[in-house]
């Protein structure tokens, strides 16, 4: 299986903000290939989910603080582009709750979607903020 890979295409050129997404694609290459693997434990799998539930939610809220912070004036869209990903990480959360849940199969799904998730956000819709916080000095 193919793994998500960050390179400088994909540079947000704020190097603490693609710091993050490279760690992003970390988490969910380790969460697909866990659920990959028929040795690794169930529990494994749903550790990972939500260490990566937890790192996406981290990252867009630090996307979102420097928002705040410089005053982004296109904030309310990109805001409502996470809140769509964030819905749909909540749907995984809850579905791993639920016995009748195929882990392996949601943990897998739950990375890949993630990691094309981040692909497309970064190059639509994170690269538009580049210029702005550039000049607010963040780098
Ligand atoms: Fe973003």
């Amino acid at each position: 299986m193919e793994q998500f890979k960050w390179t400088t295409k994909y540079s947000v050129g704020i190097k603490s903000i693609d710091e993050q997404h490279q760690h992003f694609f970390k988490v969910a290459n380790l969460l697909v290939e866990t659920a990959l693997n028929d040795a690794a434990a169930k529990e494994e799998v749903i550790a990972l989910i939500g260490s990566l539930g937890d790192y996406a939610f981290y990252h867009l809220k630090t996307e979102e603080d420097y928002f705040d912070k410089f005053k982004y004036p296109d904030a309310a869209e990109h805001i409502a582009e996470h809140n769509k990903y964030r819905e749909q990480v909540k749907s995984y959360l809850d579905l791993i709750r639920d016995e009748k849940t195929d882990i392996r199969k949601i943990g897998k799904e739950a990375a890949i979607f993630s990691g094309n998730w981040l692909y497309h956000h970064i190059l639509l819709v994170d690269t538009k903020y580049t210029k702005f916080f550039i000049e607010k000095g963040l780098e």
